[in-house]
This record gives structure tokens, sequence and C-alpha cells, in this order.
């Protein structure tokens, strides 16, 4: 044997040495086998959880119990006779869009029709219904195409009722308080949009779809410099592009 044989090492190494370093190395395992059993093996006892980051609050969520009650509810029940800020509607015309009953055909005179209202109209339009409803409102939103996608290919049981196109004549002939009330209590399968949508907000959308549904039948004279703009045709698929 030469003397660089590592076992010959081995024997010259003091053996407290050798039992060190047996010991380290069987010490070095264990937390490894600690990690793997938490991961593999159920317990009862709460995860540790080191970073509170305000994970967990004290606090009451819908349906809870609550002791302090007689009832034990912690959702507590209007009191009789009380009505919110919310509730009180003076102003049928402004809050709901009707009046004496009717679905009001004008503006409320709190909403001021001007181009600055069109802009807010525009932003809060393309925000909420352009996706489904579609850019113009023809009721082709990519929601809808996407809806259309799954439904062609059957997933998962889809069903659909397409956005309505806003420029059809029962909608065009609508009075501003009934797309109004649609926009707030939401109509057959569209959702209702009051509780993200602010009143004022809400009539501003209903001024823009106003002006959508008069572009799209707008005489040329109302447009300013209608003759210098480009005609565009649309181009089926396989047809030739005329221009
Ligand atoms: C999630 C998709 C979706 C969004 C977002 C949406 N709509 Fe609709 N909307 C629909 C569908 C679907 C219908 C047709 C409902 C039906 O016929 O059952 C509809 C119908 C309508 C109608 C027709 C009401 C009538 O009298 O027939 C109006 C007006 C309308 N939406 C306006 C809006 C406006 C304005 C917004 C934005 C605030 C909006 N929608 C957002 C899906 C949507």
């Amino acid at each position: 044997m030469s003397p660089f044989d590592p076992r010959m090492m081995l024997k010259e190494l003091p053996p407290a040495f050798v039992w060190i370093g047996l010991l380290t190395l069987s010490l070095i395992l264990v937390p490894p086998a600690i990690i793997l059993r938490a991961r593999a093996v159920p317990t009862e006892s709460r995860r540790i959880h080191i970073i509170q980051n305000m994970d967990n609050q004290p606090k009451y969520v819908d349906q809870q119990e609550n002791i302090l009650f007689e009832d034990r509810r912690s959702m507590r029940p209007q009191i009789p006779g009380t009505i919110s800020r919310s509730q009180m509607v003076s102003d049928t015309h402004y809050f709901l869009g009707t009046v004496d009953g009717e679905f009001a055909a004008d503006f409320p005179e709190q909403v001021h029709i001007d181009e600055a209202l069109l802009k807010r109209g525009r932003i809060e339009f393309e925000i909420y219904c352009l996706p489904c409803h579609g850019v113009k409102g023809a009721g082709d939103g990519v929601i809808h195409e996407r809806a259309m996608v799954l439904l062609n290919a059957g997933t998962n049981g889809t069903t659909w009722v397409q956005p309505k196109n806003l420029h059809e004549e029962a909608i065009a002939d609508q009075p501003v308080g009934q797309i109004f009330w649609s926009i707030s209590n939401g109509i057959r399968n569209m959702a209702g949009y009051a509780s993200q949508i602010r009143v004022e907000d809400r009539w501003a959308i209903v001024a823009w779809v106003k002006a959508l549904q008069y572009s799209q039948n707008a005489p040329a004279e109302r447009v300013p410099g209608a003759d210098a703009l480009p005609v565009r045709t649309k181009v089926e698929p396989g047809e030739e592009d005329a221009s």
C-alpha cells in the first residue's frame, strides 16, 4: 500500500476525528428529514406563519356569529323606521331614470350635455361596456368573441346570450331613462352596474350610447369635413380590395 492510500490516511487520523465527522454527517441529515416529514404527514395544528403581514385580523365576516347580540348575528338588520342615505330617492329622474313611473325621455337637469360629459361617457363605456358590446356598441366585444370560440368548441357546456347590438331599432328608440335603468339594474341576462358606476357616470354613459347611436345614422351634412374623409369599404376574405 502506498502511503497516500486514503485508507492509510484515515487510519492515521485520531479516532475522535472520525467519530466527530460521522456524528456531524448524521446531524446534517436531521433538518431535511424533519422538513420531508412535515411536508408529507398531515397534521391537525395550524401552519407556522411567521410573517403575518396582516393576514389574520380580528374581524367579522358575512354570516358569522357574534355573541355580543342576543340573536347572535354579526350582520345587523336595519333598525325599523330608518333608511340609509343611499335608499333615500327624492329625485327619481336623476337616481332611477323615471318620471311619474315612466322612463324619462330627457336627461335630468343636473346632467349638462357637453363635450366633457361625452368624453367621460366614452371612458366609462370603454371600461365597463366595450368588453361585451364592442367599441361601437354593436354587440361584438372580445368577451362575445371568446364566448363564441368556447361555445363552438363545446367547452364545459358553455351557454351564451349575445350582448345586444345597441343600434337595433328597439334600443335606439328607447328613452334615455330606460337605458339608464338598464345600466343601473341590469336587464335579463345582463347584470346591473349601480354598485360599480356612480350615478353621474351612468348618465355620461347614456349620453355616449346616444352619441354612438347617432353616429351610425348621422347625415353627412352634420359631419364637419365629411367629403374629405376616406371612404372605407369592408373587404370580405377572398375578395379583392377595390381601393
Ligand atoms: C358581461 C357582458 C356585458 C357587459 C359588460 C354589458 N352588457 Fe349590456 N348586455 C349584455 C347582454 C348579454 C345583453 C342582452 C341581455 C338579454 O337579452 O338577455 C345586454 C343588453 C343591453 C342593453 C339592451 C337592453 C334592452 O332593453 O334590450 C343595453 C341598452 C345595454 N346592454 C347597455 C349596456 C351598457 C351601457 C353597458 C356598460 C355599462 C353594458 N351594457 C355592459 C351584456 C353585457
